[in-house]
């Protein structure tokens, strides 16, 4: 079997200290199950002189490489680069940009160290799945040092315009880094689309067939992975929980009250303020709620040591304030407002109990917490979700309210529809959006991304085909064009996934 290695900003190493987020609860399963090689940061931070050699620990089946980072690496490569410029502009949020070009300079040091360190452990045969925007230049950093295994890479989050994303120098550049790989995958159709038109305009890439492109005499692979959720193991927990103390306490402390309820990192793309803002005009348009209905607004604190996240604390801490005092009453408040994560089964609990779930970012790459309201309700008396446009997840979602998180008027019309609604309508909805999330599942989303990612590199055709773009002659000389053949990868694919590669409608293209 070919072994995988997934690599990983975050890697939830039995020792690393940190919470590894959405991203490894998507890929836990699929280690699980056929183990692997996982590489990536540990969570450490040191003062300086950070060790080259990967530190290994082997727990269930998995082998977890990690590396520590100095405090100025995880100072301008994490916090500066990654969070204070990639995550704004590839949300469509430049204004937040903190552009400096020496954190870009250290954050491809870091991808050129993470490639150091993982080059040594890898096998011929190894199937290498990178993830995330942490990790951009990393195909590119693997096939400088003569990696030739396949590299898939798969981006969590969105993909802007190309004009957006000149906005930041190095763009073009780490376009290209991505343009290494054989299978790049995204969340949605939009930003395969906004991939294709930035590595034609900005990296001079020529347009292949079927969603692939052709780059310094190669074929990549473009796909569309929206990721998915256990929903049956989480209906399970949140049907579990309706008595679980916290949530006993919840319910007892709303008397009667119908809940709507925000689950999500603080982070500036995922529209707190604007959700703010909506449930300001519902409690102003529709007075016959105040009293009778509360939001529980669950934002946990995260990457603090970025300017716009701690700038955005201070305004919701305003402005809930604000709500509370201008709107609320001796004995009722519109709004609680907690800054701490809660875990994750209490979650599922909350959910199950609220009548509305508001779900409004103002750009994601997916939303899982949009699947896990749905997956969360109790089918015979199901609450709404009330999701935004600009979320993924509303591709797969459709019969949730879907609303424009920028216009006050409309959330607060969506608001009132969802805390109206009645049983027929609320389960009609729910059970279109239970049937778009039910048979999906992380470990499938994984097993159809490495098929494919396999499928791509057996069928790279062994001339290059024309016409062939190559990047200007400066690039040019810094790669080697790479080619796999069939017959190096094809006799050591494993049958599973083989099978997999030929079921018809499996592999998106
Ligand atoms: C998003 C990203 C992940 C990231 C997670 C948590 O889901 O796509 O790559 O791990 O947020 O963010 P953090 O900065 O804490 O890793």
């Amino acid at each position: 079997m070919n072994r995988l290695v997934v690599v990983s900003n975050r890697v939830p190493a039995p020792s690393a200290g940190t919470q590894a987020g959405g991203l490894a609860v998507a890929l836990d399963g699929l280690m699980e199950k056929r183990g692997g090689l996982w590489f990536g940061w540990s969570g450490a931070v040191v003062a300086s002189g950070a060790g080259r050699a990967a530190m290994v620990e082997r727990a269930g089946g998995v082998d977890y490489a990690t590396i520590d980072l100095t405090q100025e690496e995880h100072d301008r490569y994490y916090n500066a680069f990654s969070n204070g410029v990639l995550w704004p502009l590839l949300h469509t949020m430049p204004e937040l940009m903190q552009y400096d070009r020496r954190d870009a300079r250290t954050y491809r040091e870091v991808n050129a160290r993470m490639a150091a360190a993982l080059h040594p452990l890898l096998r011929p045969t190894d199937i290498i799945w990178v993830h995330d925007y942490h990790l951009m230049p990393l195909p590119q950093a693997l096939r400088a040092r003569g990696v030739r295994n396949p590299i898939g890479f798969f981006l969590h989050i969105p993909f802007c315009s190309p004009d957006v994303l000149a906005a930041a120098p190095e763009m073009t550049e780490l376009v290209r880094d991505l343009l290494a790989a054989d299978l790049i995958g995204f969340q949605t159709d939009n930003d395969v689309a906004n991939f294709t038109a930035a590595a034609q305009m900005l990296a001079g890439a020529e347009r292949g067939p079927s969603n692939s492109l052709f780059f310094a005499g190669r074929r990549v692979r473009l796909g569309v992975f929206p990721v998915e959720i256990e929903a049956r193991s989480f209906a399970r927990t949140a049907a579990a929980m309706t008595e679980a103390p916290a949530v006993r306490r919840l319910r007892r402390s709303l008397d009667g009250q119908r809940l709507i309820l925000g689950v999500e990192r603080l982070d500036p793309t995922k529209g707190l303020l604007q959700r703010l803002a909506g449930l300001r005009r519902l409690l102003e348009k529709r007075q016959d709620w105040c009293g009778h209905t509360t939001m529980l607004q669950i934002a946990a604190m995260s990457r603090t040591d970025v300017g716009s996240y701690r700038a955005l604390r201070a305004a919701l801490d305003r402005e809930a304030g604000a709500l509370n005092a201008d709107l609320g009453e001796p004995d009722w408040q519109p709004l609680r407002m907690v800054a701490r994560g809660a875990d994750r089964a209490t979650v599922a609990g909350y959910m199950r109990l609220a009548r509305v779930g508001l779900v409004t970012p103002l750009r994601d790459g997916m939303n899982l917490v949009a699947k896990e309201f749905v997956a969360a309700q109790d089918p015979a008396d199901p609450g709404v979700l009330v999701l935004s446009r600009f979320a993924g997840a509303a591709r797969q979602l459709e019969a949730a309210l879907l609303v424009n998180p920028h216009d006050p008027d409309a959330m607060a019309d969506a608001l009132d529809s969802a805390l109206r609604m009645g049983l027929e309508e609320r389960q009609a909805r729910w059970r279109a959006l239970w049937a778009a999330i039910e048979h999906r599942s992380p470990l499938v989303w994984g097993r159809s991304f490495v098929a494919a990612l396999l499928r791509s590199t057996a069928l790279r055709p062994q001339k290059v085909p024309a016409p062939v773009v190559l990047p200007p002659p400066a690039i040019e000389r810094r790669r080697a064009p790479v080619r796999l053949s069939l017959e190096r990868v094809g006799p050591e694919m494993e049958p599973a996934v083989l099978a997999e590669m030929v079921k018809p409608g499996r592999v998106l293209n």
